[in-house]
């Protein structure tokens, strides 16, 4: 199956802003880009009628394997009580007695939802179910949506281990990697004061390491703390949060390859401060942006949102937003064939009911995606 797109105003590939431009597509692959007037015959055409053509967007980080939500918590926020990430617990509770049909429903929920905002690619995260049978069944039920499935049975100490943390470090480190390896890509640990220390985070990725999954942190997003160094040690392929950065974690990062992943939807709902990702941009680090889609801290899933915050409120300009969101958060899962529109890449593009990438930022919370190609298929 081929499909070509014609008259698009503004093409946004991600190396560069082009105009009069086509697209055309062969499977579930891009094969050409080049003027309208140039674009090969294909089985399906469509006329962007000089709207904007973006890469679809690449969410890196979500927590969609959870039942219930959190509203009141929420409620209380707005009315003044602090997040803490106590409320992880809440949600535990739920999803634990939640069917692998309620928990797999939520999460295509979520899934329909950010693909009708342009999102074609998204990571699922476990890490509400925190012992090995709901951590499994969770990681098994997410790669049955994404091939982006992070472990993240470091998210608390459960209630049951509160009392022997290092306890449930060895069972993560052990019996949990094991159950979860065949359906993880990645593993990922909340290193925060109140969750998992320096010791415990090192010991936990490297032993997903050595089971061969990739290294992403939660780091420094409650306060500084040894995360966004840790990160970069381990060699992990993302950082996630960095909202209290010191000059040296800036340096760190400056100097690896590990991307900085900023998640504002977690300050809107939390009402904290933002990362300031003009610093980060300025140094020169690898910069990307996702929803952090869960029900406590960011119950989001749009990427739109998400890039009308970083330019109002991190001040990315528009045109970095976009590419923080598509190319960026494709270097945080290292899937150089997504995030870019261009030969060889994989057939995911978004057209907007707009002239211009501006107005994801200049008219936010309007749903401005009109069309979705998703695998080289229309949606
Ligand atoms: O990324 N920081 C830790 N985890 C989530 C919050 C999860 C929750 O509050 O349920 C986050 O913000
Ligand atoms: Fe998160």
């Amino acid at each position: 199956m081929s499909l070509v797109i014609t008259d698009i105003g503004e093409l946004f590939t991600g190396d560069e802003i082009r105009t009069g431009a086509a697209v055309a597509i062969d499977g579930d692959r891009i094969v050409w880009v080049g003027d309208t007037a140039g674009a090969p015959a294909a089985d399906q055409r469509i006329d962007a009628g000089g709207a904007a053509v973006l890469p679809g967007f690449v969410d890196s980080h979500a927590h969609l394997m959870f039942a219930g939500d959190r509203a009141a918590e929420f409620g209380a926020r707005m009315a003044g009580a602090a997040y803490t990430g106590g409320g992880i617990r809440t949600t535990v509770a739920a999803t634990r007695s939640a069917s692998d049909d309620d928990l797999r429903d939520n999460a295509r929920r979520l899934i329909g939802e950010a693909l009708r905002q342009g999102t074609t690619t998204i990571e699922i995260k476990s890490g509400y179910g925190l012992n090995v049978a709901d951590e499994a069944r969770s990681l098994r039920i997410a790669a049955t949506l994404t091939p982006e499935t992070t472990f993240l049975g470091a998210h608390v100490v459960p209630a049951e281990y509160r009392d022997r943390p290092d306890d449930y470090v060895s069972l993560v480190c052990g019996p949990m990697l094991d159950a979860v390896a065949p359906y993880a890509k990645w593993v990922d640990v909340f290193c925060e004061r109140g969750a998992f220390d320096a010791d415990q985070t090192r010991a936990i990725i490297t032993a997903g390491q050595a089971r061969g999954l990739g290294a992403r942190l939660h780091g420094n997003q409650l306060g500084p703390g040894p995360g966004v160094r840790l990160a970069v040690e381990l060699g992990a392929a993302s950082v996630d949060h960095c909202t209290h950065l010191d000059d040296a974690d800036v340096d760190a990062l400056a100097s690896s390859e590990t991307v900085a992943t900023l998640l504002p939807g977690a300050e809107f709902s939390t009402r904290s401060p933002y990362p300031d990702g003009r610093r980060l941009l300025d140094a020169g680090i690898t910069v990307a942006l996702a929803t952090d889609c869960n029900p406590g801290s960011s119950y989001t899933s749009s990427m739109p949102f998400c890039i009308a915050l970083a330019v109002r409120e991190m001040h990315l300009t528009p045109t970095e937003a976009v590419a923080a969101a598509t190319a960026g958060a494709a270097a945080a899962l290292r899937r150089p064939d997504l995030g870019r529109i261009t030969p060889g890449a994989r057939a995911d593009l978004i057209v907007l009911d707009a002239p211009s990438h501006l107005h994801l930022a200049y008219r936010p919370g309007v749903p401005l995606v009109r069309t979705v190609v998703h695998n080289g298929v229309l949606q």
